[in-house]
């Protein structure tokens, strides 16, 4: 690729206006934003409106624009988009981690067939360097964890509902106000954002292409003040993780609210932020922490993909091409489920029971169970249900305990 960038840029909103001004601020790079597409017409921003057009094709159509940078939040419209690009042969940076989740094999293959570049830093972790790590630096088999913290919205709903007597629908009113809620903020309480960051992981560790339907995921909207008072009683704290571990040939993987100590990254790794742990055979346990949302903290690591494509830099998927591994599908998980209503916890099989407490208005079970007996519908459909994983490490394959 020539080394001076033509941006069409799809997206004028946090992140979008982030990238216009890190890209002002940066000497170093031969960018340029030539023209920037957005859908709504009558929204307020910060460049006046002779600065945008309206139709994808004005930037899809210009033979001058060689990068396309899609950062709008409708997953199917940027297909769309970055499908066209592709065949247009212009590379693409995007933050879009759903797109991702749920297209990138098809996506893999066009951008292989055109022979264009499709990177992503800024889907996984905001600021934090995720990907480019994993694929650089551990640029081998040797990996045996990933753990993260991957949205910011539910760290900071249950940092904050630890702390302070504020529902949990005002503090979640309160990260939408502060702008890393999605637009569908479902996506984040329920699991679905971790999860399709989480799914990126599993590829770039492990080299394990998933669907959106064969991970798990749990998330925290039932979370109860009783539920915290369990955790505070005990000296543990609830994270909401992206889990990822390999045991012998498999992955365990699954994104659930998990009851950890201090001796997990996890514990200090409060509100917004996030945190990411790779374990490997030799160099042991590294963790990364920083801003997972947000205008320049996302900005910054689209940035560093714009930067990395004037050195024609392309994902290699070397662990994907070579990988003997697999998801798991029957591993044992330590739950702790509660409910206001107690008949609830008949819905679970447990293989032993640890822990116990029942009365008026709140009971619990603590112990081993199958995860074939967890499933989202269960979550989704019992409303004062709270399941979450216990301990720092929850899960067994069947057969080893
Ligand atoms: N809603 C996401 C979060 C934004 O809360 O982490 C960043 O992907």
């Amino acid at each position: 690729m020539s080394n001076n960038l033509k941006i069409g840029l799809f997206g004028f909103g946090c992140v979008g206006t982030g990238l216009y001004k890190v890209l002002n601020q940066s000497s170093l790079l031969s960018a340029s934003i030539e023209k920037i597409v957005v859908k709504n017409k009558n929204k307020q921003r910060e460049l006046s409106a002779d600065n945008f057009s309206y139709d994808p094709n004005v930037i899809l159509d210009d033979p001058e624009i060689n990068l396309v940078v899609e950062l709008i939040d409708d997953a199917d419209a940027a297909f769309e988009i970055v499908k066209t690009a592709f065949r247009r042969g212009k590379n693409v940076v995007s933050a879009n981690k759903k797109l991702i989740a749920e297209h990138l094999e098809e996506l893999l293959k066009l951008s292989a067939e055109f022979n264009v570049s499709f990177l992503y830093e800024a889907a996984v972790c905001g600021s934090i360097p995720v990907i480019r790590n994993l694929e650089e630096y551990y640029n081998n088999d040797s990996l045996t964890a990933i753990e993260g913290i991957c949205n910011g919205t539910s760290n900071y709903i249950l940092t904050r509902i630890s702390k302070e007597l504020k529902s949990f629908d005002e503090i979640l009113t309160d990260a939408q106000n502060a702008g890393f809620a999605e637009s569908d903020p479902t996506l984040d309480i329920d699991g679905f954002d971790s999860k399709y960051k989480l799914q990126i992981l599993l590829l770039h560790t492990f080299g394990i292409l998933s669907q959106p339907k064969e991970v798990l995921n749990i998330g925290v909207r039932h979370v109860k003040q009783a539920d915290v008072s369990f955790a505070k009683e005990r000296g543990l704290r609830l994270r909401l993780l992206s889990y990822g571990r390999r045991v012998e040939d498999e992955v365990v993987a699954f994104v659930a609210p998990v009851f950890v100590d201090e001796l997990s990254f996890s514990f200090d790794v409060n509100y917004e932020f996030n945190g990411v742990s790779f374990e490997a055979l030799f160099s042991d346990k590294q963790v990364f922490t920083g801003k997972g949302a947000g205008s320049f903290p996302t900005a910054s690591a689209v940035l560093s993909d714009v930067s990395a494509l004037q050195y024609d830099y392309q994902y290699e998927y070397k662990k994907k091409n070579s990988t003997h591994l697999g998801l798991a599908k029957d591993f044992k998980v330590k739950v702790f489920v509660s409910a206001n209503d107690q008949s609830r916890l008949a819905l679970f099989s447990f293989l032993s029971i640890e822990e116990e407490y029942q009365s008026a208005g709140y009971a619990y079970k603590v112990g081993w169970i199958n995860r074939s007996d967890i499933s989202h519908e269960l979550y989704r459909d019992n409303p004062d249900l709270f399941i979450a994983f216990y301990g720092n490490n929850p899960v067994e394959l069947i057969g080893t305990k």
